[in-house]
C-alpha cells in the first residue's frame, strides 16, 4: 500500500489494485484517520435505488481529523492564511491550534442557539476565515451545513433555506469584493421575509462594519454569540453515513438540487485526492482561489487541505482588484507552492496582458491546477509558460459537486501531460463512455457520454428530501451507471478529454447554470411571454448566456425591456445568471409536438447559420429566418 503515489508505475499498480480490490484499497486509506468505532463493512452499494454506503457502521467526526489530530504534530503551523480583499490590510494567519479554539468556541455558540445533531444550518457568508470556522463548527456538532454562495439573490437563498428547512442562518454584515461592499445581511433579511418559517436565529459576523438592521428576537452578533464560550468542545461522534453537508447545484430541469455528502467517505476521499493529485508535501503553502460557496471550496479549501494538515490560503477578493497582478502578488508574498484556479480566471488575466506577470518571479510555485470547465489550449500554454515557467505540472482536474472530489486528473509530476486533457482516472475511479443506446464504448480513440460504473467514497448519497430525483437524474439514464452529464473523448493512449455538458446545463465562468432555471426567471419579467436560453462560446467565460425572449406585443423601448429582463434574473437568481445577450424574437422554432428546437437556437447564438439542418418540419419554419436576421 502507498499513501502517496510516487511514479507512473506505482500509479498503474495502485489503479489495478483499486479495481481488483476496492474495499481493501479504501480500507487501507481510511485506516490513517481517527475513528471512534471501526466500520463493519467497507462498502455496500447498488446503483439501482441508488444506495451507496462506505465504511458502514464506522463512527467518527471529520473535524477531529481536520483539527484535533494535528494538535499533537503541528499546533503552531498556519492552517488558514487569509488574504483580505484590500491588499493594504494585514493578512490573517490562523494556526491549527487557534483554528481548533475558534471552531470549538463557535460550535458552543451554535449549541447555545439550540442547534443539535442533524439540524440544518444555512451559511451565507463572504470569504472570511469565519466562513471556514462556521463550516467546521457545524460539522463539529453533527449539524448539516448548507453553504449558499454569497452572490445568490434573496429568492435563491430563500428557496435553499426552505428546501433544507434550516433552523439557523449564519451571515455577515457585508462582503468586500473588489471596490464594492455588498450588503449580505440585508439579503438574508429579504430571504427570510419570503416565508422561511424554519429559521429561528440568524448569527451575524461583523466584517465590513457597515450598519445593518438587527431583529432583536431573532438576530445575534457573532461576537456576542461566542462571548464566554469555551474554546474546547467535544466532537459529536456521528455515523460514517450521517449527512455532513448539503450543497445546491443546477441541473437541466427544475430548481437546484441539494446534493448530499456524508462524513466518512467524503473525508477519506478529499484527503486522499488532495494529497495525491497535488503531491502535497508537509509544510507547503497551498492556494485554491475558489469560493467556499462552491464544492471546490468545500473539498479543496476547507476539508481536503485541513485533513492533510496543509496551510490553506483563503482569498477574500477577486483576481483583478486592485489590478490584474493580484494573484501573482499573493503567490509571491505568501510563497505559494501549489496554486489551483479556474480557466476563466486564467483567460481573464491573460487578456489583461503580459505586463502583469512580466518580471515577476514566483520561484515557490511547484504545481498548478485548473478546475471547473474545459481549459482551451491557448490558456493552458499561457498558464504553463508565463506562470509555471514550464517547470510546474498543470493538473487539469475534472469532477463535479456530486462527485465530492476530483475523479479524472493528472497526478502532479507523475502523469504525462496533454493540454486540455484531464488524462487518467484516479485509483478507485472507474470511468466509461457510453453511446446513445447505453452501450459501453470499448477501446480507444472514441467519444461518448461519460459515466462511472463503480462508486468511490465521495459519490453523492442523495438529493436532499427527494431521493427519486437523485435516481432519475444520475442513475436512470444508463443501467448500473452514474451518468455525469458530460461528454468526453478517450484518445489513443486511453487519456480522457472532457468536452462539456451534453444536457441543458451551461458552464459560465466555471459556474453551473441550468437553462431552465434562467428561463423561469426571465419569464417572470413583465411582458415576457416565453423565452429560451442557450450557451454560446465566450472568450473569457467559456460559455456565455444567450436568451431569446418573446414579448406580449411590439416593444418600443428595447433597451429598457432588456434591462428589466436582466433585473429580474438578478433578483431571481443573482448576477452570475444574467444573460450576456438578449434577442427579442417574434417566436421560437418548435417541433410539431411543441418542443423548442434548441439545436437551431444554439447554432444561431454561436453565429454559425450556414447549416441549420432541416427546418421544414418545424411548426413555424418562417421564424428561423427572422431570428437569424435579428441575431445579436
Ligand atoms: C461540471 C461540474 C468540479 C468543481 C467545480 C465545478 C465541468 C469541471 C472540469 C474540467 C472540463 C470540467 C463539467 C462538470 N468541469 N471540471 N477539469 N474540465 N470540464 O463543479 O459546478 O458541479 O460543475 O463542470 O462539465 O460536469 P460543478
Amino acid at each position: 500500500m502507498t499513501l502517496q503515489i510516487k511514479s507512473i508505475d506505482e500509479y498503474h499498480t495502485e489503479y489495478a489494485r483499486s479495481v481488483a480490490d476496492p474495499e481493501g484499497f479504501w480500507a487501507e486509506q481510511a485506516a490513517t484517520f481517527r475513528w471512534h468505532k471501526p466500520w463493519r463493512q467497507v462498502l455496500k452499494w447498488n446503483f439501482r435505488e441508488p444506495n451507496v454506503q462506505w465504511f458502514v457502521g464506522g463512527r467518527l467526526n471529520i473535524t477531529e481529523n481536520c483539527l484535533d489530530r494535528h494538535l499533537e504534530t503541528r499546533p503552531n503551523q498556519v492552517a488558514i492564511l487569509w488574504e483580505p480583499n484590500d491588499p493594504k490590510r494585514k493578512p490573517r494567519k490562523i494556526t491549527y491550534k487557534q483554528l481548533y479554539g475558534q471552531v470549538c468556541q463557535f460550535a458552543n455558540a451554535l449549541k447555545a442557539q439550540g442547534v443539535k445533531k442533524g439540524d440544518r444550518v444555512c451559511i451565507y457568508m463572504p470569504m472570511t476565515p469565519e466562513l471556514a470556522v462556521a463550516v467546521l463548527a457545524c460539522a463539529r456538532i453533527g449539524a448539516i451545513h448548507s453553504v449558499v454562495f454569497a452572490g445568490f439573490s434573496a429568492v435563491s437563498l430563500a428557496d435553499r433555506i426552505k428546501d433544507a428547512q434550516c433552523k439557523v442562518v449564519l451571515t455577515s454584515d457585508g462582503n468586500s469584493r473588489g471596490p464594492k461592499n455588498i450588503p449580505v445581511k440585508q439579503v438574508v433579511d429579504e430571504a427570510i421575509a419570503l416565508g422561511c418559517d424554519s429559521v429561528e436565529h440568524v448569527i451575524v459576523h461583523q466584517n465590513t462594519g457597515d450598519p445593518v438592521a438587527m431583529h432583536s428576537d431573532r438576530d445575534i452578533w457573532w461576537h456576542e454569540a461566542i462571548k464566554g464560550k469555551r474554546k474546547s468542545c467535544k466532537a459529536t461522534i456521528v455515523d460514517s453515513e450521517d449527512m455532513l453537508f448539503i450543497l445546491y447545484t443546477s441541473g437541466s430541469t427544475g430548481k437546484p438540487k441539494g446534493v448530499v455528502h456524508t462524513h466518512g467517505g467524503y473525508m477519506v476521499y478529499t484527503e486522499y485526492t488532495f494529497r495525491n493529485v497535488f503531491q502535497y508535501q508537509p509544510g507547503e503553502v497551498y492556494w485554491c482561489t475558489a469560493d467556499i460557496g462552491w464544492v471546490t471550496g468545500h473539498s479543496y479549501i476547507v476539508y481536503g487541505p485541513l485533513l492533510a494538515g496543509a496551510t490553506s490560503v483563503m482569498f477574500e477578493g477577486i483576481p483583478t482588484y486592485p489590478d490584474p497582478g493580484r494573484f501573482w502578488d499573493v503567490i509571491q508574498r505568501h510563497k505559494v507552492n501549489i496554486f489551483y484556479t479556474a480557466p476563466t480566471a486564467i483567460r481573464a488575466l491573460m487578456a489583461a496582458g503580459d505586463t502583469w506577470v512580466k518580471g515577476r518571479r514566483m520561484p515557490s510555485l511547484r504545481v498548478l491546477g485548473t478546475v471547473g470547465e474545459p481549459i482551451n489550449e491557448e490558456a493552458w500554454h499561457w498558464y504553463n509558460e508565463r506562470i509555471g515557467k514550464k517547470r510546474c505540472p498543470i493538473v487539469d482536474t475534472w469532477w463535479q459537486t456530486e462527485t465530492g472530489g476530483i475523479l479524472i486528473t493528472p497526478i502532479a509530476g507523475i502523469t504525462p501531460l496533454k493540454p486540455c486533457y484531464a488524462t487518467l482516472p484516479l485509483p478507485g475511479v472507474q470511468p466509461c463512455l457510453v453511446d446513445a443506446n447505453g452501450n459501453e464504448i470499448e477501446g480507444n480513440d472514441v467519444e461518448g457520454m461519460l459515466c462511472l460504473k463503480f462508486p468511490w467514497p465521495a459519490i453523492l448519497r442523495t438529493t436532499y428530501g427527494d431521493h427519486e430525483r437523485c435516481r432519475q437524474t444520475y442513475f436512470a439514464a444508463f443501467k448500473d451507471k452514474y451518468f455525469t452529464g458530460d461528454g468526453a473523448r478517450r484518445d489513443a493512449d486511453g487519456m480522457y478529454r472532457i468536452i462539456g455538458r451534453v444536457d441543458d446545463v451551461i458552464n459560465v465562468s466555471g459556474h453551473r447554470i441550468g437553462t431552465a432555471e434562467v428561463e423561469d426567471a426571465i419569464n417572470k419579467t413583465p411582458r415576457v411571454v416565453e423565452s429560451a436560453v442557450v450557451g454560446y462560446p465566450h472568450d473569457i467565460k467559456g460559455q456565455g448566456i444567450y436568451a431569446y425572449v418573446i414579448a406580449d406585443g411590439p416593444v418600443a423601448d428595447e433597451a429598457a425591456f432588456k434591462k428589466s429582463v436582466l433585473d429580474t434574473v438578478t433578483r431571481e437568481i443573482g448576477p452570475i445568471a444574467k444573460p450576456d445577450k438578449i434577442q427579442v424574437v417574434p417566436g421560437l422554432p418548435k417541433t410539431r409536438s411543441g418542443k423548442i428546437m434548441r439545436r437551431i437556437l444554439r447554432k444561431i447564438a454561436e453565429g454559425d447559420t450556414s447549416n441549420l439542418g432541416d427546418t421544414t418540419t418545424l411548426l413555424n419554419p418562417e421564424v428561423v429566418e427572422e431570428i437569424k436576421a435579428g441575431a445579436v
